[in-house]
Parts: C-alpha cells; sequence; structure tokens
C-alpha cells in the first residue's frame, strides 16, 4: 500500500483547533488581558479583537464544517463563565450551549478545553495555580461548567498543556521561578488587582508550585466531568517535544523527560485518553538542552521545522500510558502555506506508521484553525488554515485549508 492509499480508521477525528482567548476577542476579565496591558510584561501587542470568533462563531463553525472537518477543538473561558468568585454567568454558558448546538448542526463533534492558559483575574489575585488549595476553585468551576454543557461535549480536556512553563524554562526563553517572583510586571499587575500576590500562567508563574497544583486540580476536575450529564472521554493534553539524546546523554534527556512529561503522564493513566501536542523536537548534550544546528529550517517560532516529532511523541505518550491518543494539537508557525503543507504531511505520515503499528491515535486536530494571538508573540505567527484580517475581520482560506480538508474528507493521505 503507498502512502497515498492509506485509509485512515473509520470514525477517525479530524480536526482543527482554537483557544478562547486566542481567538474570541474581548477576554478582558482573564488575567491575560490584564497582563498585556502591564508595561514590561512579555507581549509584542494585546489579543484586542482577536478573530471576534466570540461573534462570529456561527460563520466560523459552517466554514469548519464545509472544509471536511468533522472536528472542533475549542475552549470555554472561565474568565467569563465565573467572573468573579463564585459568581457564575448564566449568559456565558448559555453561549458556549449554542456554540455547541452549532458543532452538533454541522457534524462536528465538539472537543471541549476546560482551561487552555487563561484564568480570572481573581484567581490569579490569589495566586492561581501556584497555590494547591486553588485546585478546588477549577474543579468547581468545571463541575459547573459541565452541568451546563455536559450533555453535548463530544470530548473534555481539562488542561491544555499544563507543562508548558517547564518547557519553555527548559529552553531558557522564560524567566526562572525565582526571577518570576521579583519582576516588575508581576508586581505592577498584583498592585492592579489589590492583591500582593498575582500569578498568570504561563507568562507569570512559579511553575514548580503550579505543577503539584495542576495534578491535584486534574484529577478533581476529571471527577467531577465524568459525574456530570453526557459520557465522554475525558482527558489532558501535554507539551511534548521528541527528546532526543546525543550518544552518552540519554540519562539527561531522562531526567528532564521525567520532570515535565512523565509526573503528568503518571497522573493520565487514570483517564480515557492522552492528548498529545507537538511542534518541534528537543536535544540533549551532557550540559542539558541544545539549540537546534547551525543551518536547520526553523519556523516563526524561531524552533527546528522538524514534522516527525509526532510520530515520536505518540509512541511515547501511548507506550507510557497504554491509553488512547488524541493529537489535540500540531502545527506550524509559517508565512509559506507550502511548507504548511509538507509540515502536515510529513507529521501525519507518522500518525499513519504509528496507526500501522496497532498504536490507538484516535484524531488528529491542526492547530489552528486561524492566524491568530500567538500569546507573548502577539499576531506575527501565522499557524492558521485560515488567514483573518485584522480590520475587517476578513477570513481567507490558504490552500493548505482545502489541502487538509480534503484529507479529512477522503479519510486518506
Ligand atoms: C498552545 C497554543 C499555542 C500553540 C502554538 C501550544 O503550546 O496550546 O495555545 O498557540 O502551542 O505555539
Amino acid at each position: 500500500m503507498t502512502d497515498e492509499q492509506f485509509l485512515f480508521p473509520a470514525g477517525f477525528l479530524w480536526g482543527v483547533a482554537g483557544a478562547a482567548h486566542q481567538i474570541e476577542g474581548g477576554n478582558s476579565n482573564s488575567d491575560c488581558w490584564l497582563l498585556e496591558h502591564i508595561p514590561g510584561a512579555p507581549f509584542a501587542e494585546p489579543s484586542g479583537d482577536a478573530c471576534d470568533h466570540y461573534h462570529r462563531y456561527p460563520d466560523d463553525i459552517a466554514l469548519i464544517s464545509s472544509l471536511g472537518f468533522n472536528t472542533y477543538r475549542f475552549s470555554i473561558e472561565w474568565a467569563r463563565i465565573e467572573p468573579e468568585e463564585g459568581e457564575f454567568s448564566h449568559a456565558a454558558l448559555e453561549h458556549y450551549r449554542r456554540m455547541l448546538i452549532t458543532c452538533h448542526e454541522h457534524n462536528l463533534t465538539p472537543i471541549v478545553t476546560y482551561h487552555h492558559f487563561t484564568s480570572p483575574r481573581w484567581f490569579a489575585a490569589k495566586g492561581g495555580w501556584e497555590i494547591s488549595a486553588n485546585a478546588e476553585y477549577f474543579a468547581r468551576y468545571c463541575e459547573r461548567a459541565t452541568a451546563a454543557l455536559g450533555d453535548l461535549i463530544g470530548a473534555g480536556c481539562t488542561l491544555n498543556e499544563p507543562n508548558v512553563g517547564l518547557l519553555i524554562q527548559e529552553g531558557g526563553h522564560m524567566p526562572s521561578d525565582d526571577e518570576i517572583v521579583k519582576a516588575p510586571f508581576r508586581v505592577a499587575a498584583a498592585k492592579a488587582v489589590g492583591s500582593d500576590t498575582f500569578s498568570a500562567f504561563p507568562a507569570c508563574c512559579r511553575h514548580r508550585d503550579a505543577r503539584d497544583t495542576f495534578l491535584k486540580a486534574h484529577r478533581l476536575a476529571f471527577d467531577v466531568i465524568k459525574a456530570g450529564p453526557g459520557d465522554f472521554p475525558v482527558g489532558m493534553t501535554l507539551a511534548m517535544a521528541d527528546r532526543q539524546a546525543l550518544p552518552g546523554s540519554e540519562d539527561v534527556r531522562d531526567r528532564a523527560r521525567h520532570e515535565i512529561d512523565d509526573v503528568f503522564l503518571d497522573v493520565a493513566r487514570d483517564d480515557d485518553y492522552i492528548g498529545v501536542q507537538t511542534y518541534t523536537r528537543s536535544r540533549y548534550g551532557a550540559e542539558g538542552p541544545l539549540p537546534p544546528e547551525e543551518g536547520v529550517e526553523r519556523t516563526q517560532m524561531g524552533y527546528e521545522f522538524w514534522p516527525e516529532a509526532l510520530e515520536a511523541t505518540i509512541r511515547y505518550a501511548a507506550d507510557y500510558t497504554g491509553l488512547p491518543v488524541i493529537v489535540t494539537e500540531n502545527g506550524i508557525g509559517t508565512q509559506d502555506d507550502m511548507r504548511r503543507i509538507e509540515y502536515v504531511r510529513r507529521a501525519l505520515q507518522g500518525v499513519q506508521r504509528c496507526l500501522s503499528d496497532g498504536i490507538a491515535v484516535r484524531g488528529y486536530c491542526y492547530w489552528s484553525v486561524f492566524d491568530n494571538f500567538e500569546w507573548g508573540f502577539g499576531y506575527r505567527p501565522q499557524f492558521g488554515l485560515i488567514a483573518v484580517d485584522r480590520i475587517t475581520q476578513t477570513r481567507t482560506l490558504k490552500p493548505s485549508a482545502e489541502w487538509l480538508g480534503r484529507v479529512a474528507r477522503t479519510n486518506t493521505l
């Protein structure tokens, strides 16, 4: 059988992914919005209107479906659903119910992420994820959201990439835990919310402390979501890299992997699936992580063009946990849409090899549906299958959207 004829399993989830803060626009009650407006905080520009998906979701969802996809992964926004501690917004929940109904009307399985980095300001003012007891707030929010939405959810992700801060810190692209406590923008943010602390994930967070809270929050959330209406698989998603060691440096690599991935994978073992998200590889030498080699192709994010990371991380996560895998994110920030197609083609060839070896890969969600707010980088990186005019909000399909839509429709590569 040639690669061109490879048929993916019946019912394979073919999706696109997005996250509330990055596409909805006007998420002004969130910790991230506040930080975006604090001088010195690490944001190239504020998120502003983003893709105005909060208002344009009916057309956007119809467009996703018309391309050939059968799945849409999006996040619901805690800062909208619980704008003040213990105060839940029925209007916000109704909004997300309408979004879910719209997905079903267009034959899209909705994968709902309960937390994709952003939290309400009040939560950040209580120390956010750095404080173990705060896990209970997250569980209460998940319980309320599931009570309102659970009957319509196709699959649930509690937390998006709770390990991403550790991953970025490892590469030296984020202040250390010690530095962050003293960062002037953190002090200013705390002042702005009338607190003596402010912890916002991932840009302004002590990640070692947050890790324990996340692990606890995930288990609490998993239980309340499973106890609510609906009967759908629940898991978490992790930021994974294809971790490669130079000969003799395997123990350096394994130690890093233990701290950043395995402690989460251990806790995920009791879930229904594991969400794999990957973009590149990390190489390790005797001293630790190494930068990409001279001359290798890099994406707009600065890291190496390495689509083979997907096969490696699926194999690792499946082998470690014994769980089915959903690729909840994979993609590339590039101006050159032909490189995007090449990246995804090679990544999907890796998925094929995993499937051929009997690994239970249930679906693939491309990140991202739109060119969107790429956190600290602002709107410069172009991850989208669909371009968005920043003023008119006009959506323009890229060739990759049609290409991946055809792969999805025909279930073949
Ligand atoms: C995150 C997304 C982000 C993407 C591309 C993932 O770490 O879940 O929010 O936009 O990678 O960098």
